[in-house]
């Protein structure tokens, strides 16, 4: 299984299981499949609302001698109403807590932005706090001890533009070894990629299929489907795989980590099987021309009216 190291020399699995929209009464089942067909990383997020159904499935796997702690990835997030000094440690240990594990091997500031501490989703402008009363320094910081404390054994964030990256790094004794992201054919973040290849910060694709599970108040309906596109069916035939399969083993040629989320049975298998297709230097050429700075995930469905964030700040400030 290729793999992406961090600094310390500690490898992660370049493919994973993503867990957002992956329901409770579903989860247990995919987490549990997905270890026993060779998944050894998974991602996941308080906000999922289902971390405690996969700390029962990871229990059951360690407890049947499915997979042992030590050769599992697992990430997991930090929600935005637990920003600042006080509030990291115990938010990590919630979740350290409802996965039923000792530590992470990758916590994540999921978002740029921060709530008051007793709103999970936002309504209104009034219930954002503006970076400057809660710096991502600060926030930082506290991940940095989380770090020294053993409740997690890398660090990185969700998200981010390069130019808050260039502060954070300005800013931190442990330099961010991870950016999550969303990256997929039609949203390619070469800069991004270039800007993270120099930095020696590992790069993870959210998204990768287009999420087309989302609710619809995060959708918009005239949003392209990446499974159904011309070249990438194309590809597919030519490797006689699926569109999928085309679109996690694209990620894996760049050396970008990728996640993608299933709860079926015969996909969770198929999106593991597409680690051995190896894409051709002409096929990479063919995807690289769908690249339309089209992003699936376009925060808009944050209710930033009022506060001190806008969608121009969040992407590219
Ligand atoms: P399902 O969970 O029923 O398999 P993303 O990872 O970009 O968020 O995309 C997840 C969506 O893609 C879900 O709707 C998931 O459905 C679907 N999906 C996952 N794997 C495949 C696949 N191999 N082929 C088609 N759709 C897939």
């Amino acid at each position: 299984m290729k793999t992406l190291e961090f600094s310390n020399n500690d490898l992660m699995p370049i493919f994973g299981l993503g867990t957002w929209k992956s329901e409770k009464g579903e989860v247990y089942k995919a987490v549990r499949e997905a270890i026993k067909i060779g998944y050894r990383h998974i991602d996941c997020a308080p906000i999922y609302m289902n971390e405690d159904e996969i700390g029962k499935a990871l229990q059951d796997a360690f407890a049947d001698g499915d997979v042992k702690r030590e050769d599992l990835w697992i990430t997991s997030k930090l929600w935005c109403n637990s920003h600042g000094e006080e509030y990291v440690k115990p938010a990590l240990q919630k979740t350290l807590s409802d996965l039923q594990l000792d530590y992470l091997d990758l916590y994540l500031i999921h978002w740029p932005i921060a709530f008051k501490h007793d709103v999970i989703l936002p309504e209104k402008g009034d219930e954002f706090i503006c970076l400057t009363d809660v710096p991502l320094s600060i926030t930082w910081n506290a991940m940095e001890k989380c770090v020294a404390l053993g409740l997690t054994k890398h660090i990185g964030l969700s998200n981010f533009s390069i130019k808050k990256l260039e502060d954070l790094i300005a800013n931190s004794s442990i330099k961010p070894e991870m950016n999550q992201i969303e990256i997929h054919p039609f949203f390619q973040q070469n800069e991004m990629h270039e800007f993270c290849k120099e930095e020696n910060i590992n790069l993870t694709a959210y998204s990768p299929l287009g999420s087309m599970d989302r609710a619809d108040f995060l959708k918009n309906p005239k949003e392209p489907n990446l499974l159904e596109h011309p070249i990438i069916l194309e590809t597919a035939m030519l490797h006689q795989c699926t569109p999928a399969q085309v679109l996690i083993a694209w990620s894996i040629n760049r050396n970008i980590a990728v996640i993608p989320k299933s709860t079926n049975p015969g996909r969770i298998k198929q999106n593991f099987e597409a680690q051995s297709i190896q894409l051709s230097t002409s096929d990479m050429h063919q995807i690289s021309k769908l690249n339309s700075n089209f992003r699936f995930i376009s925060g808009e469905f944050f209710p930033f009216e009022d506060s001190s964030y806008t969608l121009d700040n969040l992407w590219n400030d």
